[in-house]
């Protein structure tokens, strides 16, 4: 890999690529050119990268010569159609979307977690499911401690997840309540503002959602833990940014609150805020554009054999799409 590398950012103009860019230039990548790509709406905007102007570009699949990263956010479609064509004009593609994420060929990394796997891949590289992310940053450190087994998770999930529009919604929506107009709903099936949706992707013949299946599928393949269970409800909530998981995890071994919270501390990317008596807890409002998740209301569960119940938040945009993926280009680097 170039040490200085070609990088595209493939869905520039949306909530993920608009982060992509903040978080290469914070992190201080090494980019030796940089290339905005988007559809036909938005070539000639600008965007600004280090004090500097770019030009969006629509993407074609002439795009990707000379490239050697590209950063896709594009959505599930464009990422089939142009990852491979990415890939063979010799690009490596880390995709935000779900297209690939439990391809076999296809490693699904959490350099946290699983950054040898990178070097497993042949083109493309997966960035897990957002609020998978946001969880395991918690969970898979107490695995490692305790051997966990299966978990039962509700979340409760921002509107950026959905992306650009729907954070336009929720304003619009709230300004409409205040004003007290009719609301109007482009995104979401029902009013979004002050109220809650469970109701997160796609439901499946089983009544599950194929986002709370995400948890159990990605997560086991991420921990390398085939038989990991995960029994989740994914909850819309009002709330711009910043993904939210209630956690009741059972463990193959003993495990009290110190040690969970002695295990927690240490891990990488992830803060303990649990301080029950001060009313000190994550929350999603100071955990936007944060780097670290984190994690609170520990506590021993009261209805699973070697179980915790906790709480984890964290900036779905970034710790689950845009700095996962940016941490992916870092590792190709090594
Ligand atoms: N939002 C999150 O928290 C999050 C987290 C993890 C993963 N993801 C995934 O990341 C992807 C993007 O999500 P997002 O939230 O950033 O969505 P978004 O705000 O709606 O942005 C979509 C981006 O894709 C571009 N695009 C749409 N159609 C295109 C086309 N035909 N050709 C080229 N570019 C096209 C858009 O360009 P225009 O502006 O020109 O339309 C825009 O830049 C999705 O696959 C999503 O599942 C999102």
């Amino acid at each position: 890999m170039n040490r200085e590398p070609h990088v595209a950012v493939v869905g520039a103009t949306g909530a993920v690529g608009i982060e992509m860019l903040k978080t290469l230039e914070k992190r201080n990548f090494p980019i030796g050119k940089l290339t905005l790509l988007a559809s036909a709406r938005s070539v000639g905007k600008k965007l600004k990268f280090r004090g500097e102007e770019f030009t969006v570009t629509e993407l074609t699949k002439d795009s990707f010569a000379g490239i050697d990263i590209a950063l896709f956010s594009a959505g599930g479609s464009i990422s089939k159609e142009f990852a491979p064509i990415a890939a063979k004009a010799g690009c490596v593609v880390v995709d935000n979307s779900s297209a690939f994420r439990m391809d076999d060929k296809v490693p699904l990394v959490i350099p946290e977690i699983n950054a040898a796997d990178v070097k497993l891949h042949q083109g493309i590289i997966a960035n897990p499911n957002c609020t998978t992310a946001v969880a395991l940053m918690a969970l898979y450190p107490l695995h490692q401690a305790f051997f966990v087994k299966r978990i039962f998770a509700s979340s409760y999930q921002a509107v950026s997840g959905t992306g650009a529009k729907a954070i336009e919604e929720l304003k619009r929506q709230s300004e409409q309540i205040v004003k007290g107009l009719p609301i109007t709903k482009e995104v979401y099936p029902h009013q979004i503002a002050f109220n809650v949706l469970p109701h997160v992707d796609s439901f499946l013949l089983d009544g599950y959602t194929k986002e709370e299946m995400k948890m159990q599928n990605e997560g086991r393949k991420i921990m390398h833990h085939p038989t990991f269970r995960a029994s989740v409800t994914c909850v819309r909530v009002p709330v711009y940014r910043a993904h939210s998981v209630a956690v009741n995890a059972e463990f193959e071994r003993p495990v009290t609150v110190e040690s969970a919270r002695a295990v927690l501390k240490k891990a990488p990317g992830l803060q303990v805020i649990d301080d029950p008596a001060k009313n000190e807890y994550p929350q999603p409002l100071f955990l936007a554009e944060q780097d670290d998740c984190a994690v609170g209301r520990i506590r021993q569960d009261c209805a699973l054999d070697n179980g915790l119940a906790f709480w984890v938040s964290g900036d779905q945009l970034l710790k689950g799409a845009a700095l996962n993926a940016v941490q992916i280009g870092e590792e190709l680097l090594k």
